[in-house]
């Protein structure tokens, strides 16, 4: 039985599916102007259930029309993660621009006779621009030589090796593999042996070259479940140097895209020329088949530019919300050097938060605070900053009936890693998520949350005092005009 709807907890922004369950963005790739985002998809239920892929399309990376269902199950299994590629040079031989979908075959009845063989790579191809897809009749084009986790293939066309070059999660480490055509893969290297978290089973690897100082370096993005940082779901990175066949990172530091609880297989978009950009589902496995959403199961998060910054001997990934986000944005209420000493009540200087909105704060001298979202009924959401652990965190425990899952309340922390005593924050909100965006995007947490009744009011506590420069509030609409 469908439980009752849940309007109140669709977002305007993100991307959902009208109806039933989603899990990880696929297939990612940019065409003619147009954002394709597939998706885990189980059309059937609310639950997780046998893998299709969803198809959604958007011209701003804001608004999101759902297409017809692009890859169904077939003989070979169920259709579990994977990219898509451009094949500009016809490569692969099914034409001239082809898009191609590279993924995961997931056979269950293979499965049942532990081999550990049923994980494999196929191929499909589409000729209209993702509207219709034809699976390759030779799959599977990577049989599985007997790993028992041996999926996500993210494929991209590699300028050092000159080859399409897959990323591929095999069980608690990456292994490339390369293709001159995506029909016929040979293994390049292997890599995650002694480095990054190994508390659960990696997935939905990416990467990618960004440029820092005139010098490129390789990410290698590395979804973990769990093991996440605050427990579950969550995605590690890697930064090097990656020379056809080998990814060496620089450094051996334990880095995080999002430290909060809800986002999880982001991966970049493809086709996108030398801008890259990042899109999470926005939820944990710990609690995902229970969320109380109805007649829908999860949401994506805001797409994200990514960027390197330097701290230290430090290069980090940043995370900034993609600038089509701020089209949305009603004129701001801006708020100038508010001196906080305990609580300041914002009802008076600045509208009731809505479910909507963008929330910038900037402030010369870092010091504890604590953003309270909350209403009448006592509920609490809370963004705030601990000096003394010198951490960001979210707060989701006094918001919400959170009975749905033992492992969904709690406070979320995440490092700061800025250096400099002043600081700025963005927040996105949209119904029933939260988006953290500290310093420029160095620290970043993403939270759901089920506020039993709208969050109405907001207000600043600071016990030992705080001086905020700016603070702006801008409602964000459903879609720019
Ligand atoms: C990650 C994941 C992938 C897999 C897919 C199945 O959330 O477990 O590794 O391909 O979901 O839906």
């Amino acid at each position: 039985p469908v439980p009752p709807a849940t309007p109140q907890y669709r977002p305007a922004y993100h991307f959902t599916p009208a109806a039933h369950w989603m899990n990880d963005p696929n297939g990612m790739v940019y065409v003619n102007g147009t954002y394709h985002l597939f998706f885990q998809h189980y059309p059937e239920g609310m639950v997780w259930g046998p893998m299709h892929w969803g198809h959604a399309t958007s011209r701003d990376l804001v608004s999101w029309q759902e297409q017809p269902i692009a890859l169904f199950p077939d003989k070979l299994g169920m259709i579990f993660s994977g990219s898509a590629v451009l094949d500009v040079n016809n490569t692969a031989g099914f034409g001239k621009n082809a898009l191609v979908a590279i993924f995961t075959y997931h056979n269950p009845d293979e499965e049942k006779k532990g081999t550990n063989k049923h994980q494999y790579q196929g191929i499909a191809y589409s000729l209209d621009e993702g509207k219709t897809w034809t699976k390759y009749p030779g799959n599977p084009v990577l049989p599985n030589p007997g790993i028992q986790d041996f999926r996500d293939p993210k494929v991209s066309w590699n300028p050092v090796a000159k080859q399409w070059v897959m990323t591929l999660a095999t069980k608690d480490r990456i292994t490339f593999y390369g293709s001159p055509n995506l029909k016929t893969w040979a293994k390049l290297s292997e890599f995650g042996e002694k480095l990054g978290s190994h508390g659960g089973v990696w997935e939905c690897p990416d990467l990618f070259p960004l440029t820092l100082g005139g010098k490129t370096y390789w990410v290698l993005l590395v979804s973990i479940n769990p093991g996440g940082p605050n427990g579950g779901s969550a995605t590690q990175y890697f930064v090097g140097q990656f020379d056809g066949r080998k990814f060496t990172p620089t450094t051996t530091t334990q880095k995080w895209v999002d430290w909060g609880r809800d986002n999880y297989a982001g991966v970049t978009w493809a086709n996108t020329g030398a801008r890259k950009i990042f899109l999470g589902w926005m939820s944990n496995w710990d609690y995902a088949n229970q969320v109380p959403t109805s007649p829908w199961r999860s949401a994506m998060t805001t797409p994200r530019d990514l960027a390197l910054r330097q701290v230290g001997s430090e290069i980090y990934l940043t995370s900034q919300p993609v600038p089509e986000v701020a089209k949305l944005a009603q004129p701001a209420r801006k708020l100038t050097s508010l001196t906080v000493k305990n609580e300041l009540s914002l009802a008076e200087k600045l509208p009731s938060p809505g479910t909507q909105f963008q929330l910038r704060m900037s402030t010369k001298q870092l010091r504890d605070f604590q953003l309270v979202f909350g209403n009448a009924q006592g509920e609490e959401l809370v963004v705030g900053f601990d000096k003394a652990k010198n951490e960001y965190y979210i707060d989701r425990s006094k918001v919400g009936d959170n009975s749905f899952s033992p492992k969904f309340a709690g406070r979320a922390p995440g490092p700061r890693l800025a250096t400099s005593p002043a600081a700025d924050l963005t927040l996105l909100f949209d119904a029933a998520s939260v988006e953290v965006f500290a310093d420029d995007g160095l620290t970043t947490l993403t939270d759901i949350f089920f506020p039993k009744q709208p969050l109405t009011t907001l207000s600043l506590r600071a016990p030992s005092g705080l001086t905020v420069e700016t603070l702006s509030y801008a409602q964000l609409a459903a879609s720019a005009k």
